[in-house]
């Protein structure tokens, strides 16, 4: 770590282990309740356990992204965060608009519009909030020694992610409309620009993990934000099959829906050669396994499991079901909870200067989330291709078909506790590391762009940078 004010990002770490685990608290209630066992029905209903499930996920994912841009920008262009104080005003006013949302959820106070479930006086604080970031991380870069590709790719990244957010708060009272402008939010955040986000984050961990040259990682950068651009913003035509759009996104999103594994491919391959490229000297190995992990992980469920319903031909029976839901596990996972969960990693002994890199329980973590993820993930898919074979294909009624899946749900019980194990032992770690007491490395700045030497932070034995 070699400025102060990088210690902020541990407060945003520290909220998102915080909201984590809540999310999985919500996980089980729903899966019970999948299973037959609905007794918190009077309280927490499926659709406000649903709520809170996603919103905490993408609440948590935004702070893990916040929090590595508190990282990462003052390392990448060499000063201080512009303005400290406010970076932790902004985690405060997020959190009791968080928690205010939350509350609301459960007394009745929802849009009702999956993953916008955040009723409208709470979006303009939502918006404001994330463009008081967006100025402190904008202004830091300005004011910076040097804008590397790396930092610029990441902002831009989360400034489009702010500014998308506006078209899900266009008023309108046809349903066709709102659907046509819900997944401006939710589908080019996920396939569009949070995808640049994770290129910049990962530019930055493999950097340092690897100590392979910047150029060389920065120049697959630009391949990967290449492909996400072709692919994914015509992509969005996937989700305009059947709302009452016309007929020409069927082709249109199927083209270029079917082109967007390729940019998690791109990432896969990038991960694994660098990896393979740089050696393995870097003493956070745990930090290594989340990030090839993460490009790997979202491969597969992004880019397999997205590919697999993407087709018009296939969406058409698999729309709306549970095959849905088995992707959209595996992705989110994949690409955005193992990204943060990846940088976490990386930065927690600099932040805390407790080096306790390799405790086992890290690695434990790591391999127990990740196979209780994919018997999670098939537990769902067996749930979900029964449900479109005997509701879509053979004409069951709904709530009879979800009678009849009920127990592939204690299935999705069982994985999801192995999954729980790993994210606790998550959770020890985090704890045990303490407080960012870590300290602030001066000598690794450099004075002149140039002089920087990434390499040599790897190859200097038992550092821990
Ligand atoms: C990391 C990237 C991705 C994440 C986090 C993600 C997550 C999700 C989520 C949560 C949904 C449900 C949304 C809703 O119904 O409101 C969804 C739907 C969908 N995703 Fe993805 N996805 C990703 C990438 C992809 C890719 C690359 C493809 C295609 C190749 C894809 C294809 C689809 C399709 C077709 C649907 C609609 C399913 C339906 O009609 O019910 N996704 N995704
Ligand atoms: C203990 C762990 C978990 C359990 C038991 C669980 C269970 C569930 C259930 C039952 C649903 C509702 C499916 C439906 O609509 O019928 C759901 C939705 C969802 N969960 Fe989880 N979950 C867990 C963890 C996670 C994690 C770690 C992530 C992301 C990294 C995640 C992402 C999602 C998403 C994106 C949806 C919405 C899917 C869609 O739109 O179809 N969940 N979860
Ligand atoms: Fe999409």
């Amino acid at each position: 770590m070699k400025y102060e004010s990088q210690r902020i990002a541990y407060w945003f770490f520290a909220t998102c282990m915080l909201l984590f685990g809540l999310q999985i608290v919500y996980g089980f209630i729903m899966a019970f309740a999948h299973a037959g066992l609905d007794g918190l029905h009077d309280w927490i209903p499926f659709h406000t356990a649903r709520a809170t499930h996603t919103n905490l996920l993408v609440m948590w994912n935004l702070c893990g992204f916040m929090g590595a841009a508190y990282y990462i920008i003052p390392e990448e262009v060499e000063r201080e965060l512009y303005w400290p104080t406010l970076a932790k005003v902004q985690l405060a006013a997020l959190v009791a608009v968080g928690v205010t949302a939350i509350i609301g959820f459960h007394v009745g106070w929802f849009e009702g519009r999956k993953f916008l479930e955040i009723p409208r006086p709470l979006d303009y604080l939502v918006v404001i909030d994330v463009l008081l970031f967006i100025a402190n991380i904008g202004m830091t870069i300005w004011k910076g020694k040097r804008i590397t590709t790396t930092s610029a790719v990441l902002f831009f990244g989360l400034l489009m992610a702010a500014l998308l957010y506006l078209p899900g708060m266009i008023p309108t009272d046809n349903q066709t409309v709102d659907s046509y402008w819900r997944w401006w939010v939710v589908h080019l955040w996920v396939e569009g620009v949070w995808e640049l986000i994770m290129g910049g984050i990962l530019a930055f961990l493999l950097i340092k993990l690897t100590g392979v040259d910047r150029e060389v990682i920065e120049k697959w950068l630009y391949v990967i934000v290449g492909l996400t651009f072709l692919s994914g913003i015509l992509g969005t035509g996937h989700h305009y099959y059947y709302i009452g759009t016309p007929s020409y996104w069927l082709w249109i999103g199927g083209l270029f829906s079917a082109l967007e594994p390729l940019a998690f491919l791109g990432m896969a391959i990038y991960g694994i050669t660098m990896a393979k490229k740089g050696g393995r000297k870097h003493p956070n190995r745990t930090a290594l396994a989340w990030t090839v992990g993460c490009c790997v992980m979202s491969f597969v469920g992004a880019g397999f499991l997205g590919f697999a319903h993407t087709l018009p031909q296939v969406n058409m029976y698999t729309h709306g079901t549970l095959v849905t839901a088995t992707h959209g596990h595996m992705a989110f996972w994949g690409a955005y909870a193992m990204l943060v969960l990846a940088i976490i990693t990386y930065a927690m002994p600099l932040l805390t200067g407790r080096k306790r890199h390799d405790a086992p329980s890290g690695i434990f973590a790591f391999w127990t989330s990740n196979i209780g993820m994919i018997s999670m993930t098939i537990a769902f898919g067996i749930a979900g291709v029964t449900q479109v074979t005997l509701e879509r294909r053979m004409g069951m009624e709904f709530l009879a078909v979800q009678e009849e899946i009920e127990m592939h749900f204690w299935g999705l019980i069982m994985a999801a506790t192995l999954f729980t194990f790993g994210i606790i032992a998550f959770l020890y770690d985090f704890i045990r590391y303490g407080l960012p007491k870590g300290e602030i490395d001066v000598a690794a700045r450099s004075p002149e762009p140039e002089a920087e030497d990434e390499g040599a932070l790897v190859a200097a034995p038992g550092a821990a940078e």
